[in-house]
């Protein structure tokens, strides 16, 4: 049975140099212009994606290592993706844009009127995804780092505040009547009085309520305390788990229970299973690339170990391959399971080169090990995680063109004629069209 799935596109080096260091994208796009991120996104909206979510880390990280972050620009440099909202707002009329926001960043009356005027000036087009990344911490303040489910607490408290002054006004308390010359009734505003365990504000907020609706929530987090957050909060919940049967039922399923939980309806919330398909012209030209990143070449595990060293803070690149990874080099600051993503189940004895190599290799589509393919191949994916009864996936990918363009150019046409991609939008906004269908 097919039917509609939703579509985002996740842009995974944020508002960051695009296509730096792959020889094949040096187009001289400008990154720190806007003109790039414009092109992306008018291409996404002409394909029908619902939304495009803007990654972000404001921080480059542990103060020794800053140097493995930007040397190939893996970790940055990069802006702040909310303030490029606005140029894609204008480049677009329907596509919802999502800036990836932390709660540390902000404070609640200050987020709050900001993302309100984003509301309004985009035509209730406004989505947040609101991460809960610690290690930003000391840009914010000289308090402590929060640990993992604290920080979580924090987002929650934020984001009660947000809404509460994002509805301090009550329905009937604009009244725009040129008769009376009245414009609002100041005794419809409600004074929001805020003491919270990590903000302390009044309202009410200065600025209109929405007529369609609040921004779309996005959150990425999958452990417990995430589920809880997304639960409580979310308009859509970014997955990351296989996607065989029982997985995508079953991380469905804990969603829809913790939305449940909190007195909400499973349908409120819209789960995108993250992919990073390749696209190929031909099966055979899919089965050769395949093949190819089995046996990968020096230079290719390099280029993998550089951004292993950016994410994971710790230079790998001056390691012999052929060595087992003595883990004892990863600081405190490096995450557990970040090493034991990298390790896999091939343990501390490996060489290096077993875990670069196992990282290199792709899979195909059409056996479910991997997101190589055809479009068609693609579109069978899509259409059976809609059998399974999810609600669509989040493409992820950098957004320079050539990288838009090889993935969807033959991918759009097979996706409609199979009718699991949108022909039209609807009016009202990003929450209109999560829940046209
Ligand atoms: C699809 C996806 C997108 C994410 N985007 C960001 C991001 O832009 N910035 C960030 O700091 N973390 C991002 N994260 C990481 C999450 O915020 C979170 O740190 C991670 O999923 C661990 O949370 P958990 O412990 O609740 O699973 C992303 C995660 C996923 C799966």
């Amino acid at each position: 049975m097919t039917r509609l799935q939703h579509f985002g596109w996740f842009l995974a080096r944020g508002f960051g140099p695009q296509g730096w260091g792959q020889p094949a994208l040096d187009w001289d796009y400008d990154w720190t212009r806007p003109e790039v991120y414009r092109e992306g996104a008018r291409l996404l909206e002409h394909a029908g994606f619902d939304l495009v979510i803007i990654e972000d880390a404001p921080s480059l990280g542990s103060p020794s290592t800053i140097d493995l972050r930007v040397r190939h620009a893996f970790g940055g440099p990069k802006h702040d993706p909310l303030l490029l909202a606005p140029s894609l707002f204008d480049a677009t009329s329907h596509l919802g844009v999502v800036p990836t926001v932390n709660p540390a960043a902000y404070l609640p009356y200050t987020a709050a009127r900001q993302f309100a005027t984003l509301q309004h000036l985009s035509g209730h087009r406004l989505g947040l995804n609101v991460v809960t990344d610690t290690g930003s911490a000391r840009h914010f303040s000289d308090a402590p780092p929060l640990g993992h489910d604290a920080a979580y607490d924090r987002a929650e408290e934020w984001l009660a505040g947000v809404r509460a002054l994002w509805h301090s006004w009550e329905d009937d308390a604009l009244i725009a009547d040129s008769a009376t010359g009245v414009y609002a009734a100041g005794s419809k505003l409600r004074p929001v009085r805020h003491r919270g365990t990590h903000y302390s504000f009044d309202g009410p907020l200065n600025a209109l309520p929405f007529s369609d609706g609040d921004p779309a929530i996005v959150s990425p987090g999958g452990s417990p305390r995430g589920l809880a957050f997304a639960g409580t909060n979310s308009d859509v919940q970014l997955a990351l788990a296989p996607l065989n049967e029982a997985s995508v039922r079953d991380y469905r399923a804990k969603v829809h229970a913790a939305a449940v939980a909190r007195g909400r309806h499973p349908d409120e919330i819209k789960v995108l299973f993250a992919v990073q398909p390749v696209i190929t012209p031909s099966a055979e030209e899919a089965d050769r690339i395949v093949a190819s990143s089995a046996r990968p070449d020096d230079s290719a595990l390099v280029q993998i170990a550089r951004k292993q060293s950016s994410d994971l803070e710790t230079d790998l690149t001056s390691l012999d391959l052929d060595r087992p990874l003595d883990i004892s080099i990863f600081g405190d600051h490096v995450s557990r399971g970040s090493i034991q993503r990298l390790l896999g189940d091939r343990g501390e004895t490996a060489p290096l080169r077993a875990h670069l190599t196992a990282l290199a290799r792709m899979g195909r589509i059409s056996d479910r090990t991997g997101f190589v393919g055809t479009a068609e191949e693609f579109a069978d994916m899509v259409e059976e995680l809609g059998d399974w009864g999810n609600d669509g996936v989040l493409l992820w990918g950098d957004f320079h063109p050539v990288t838009l363009h090889r993935t969807l150019d033959e991918l759009v046409p097979v996706l409609r004629r199979r009718g699991l991609l949108r022909r039209e939008y609807v009016d009202g906004g990003l929450h209109a069209n999560l829940h046209a269908f």
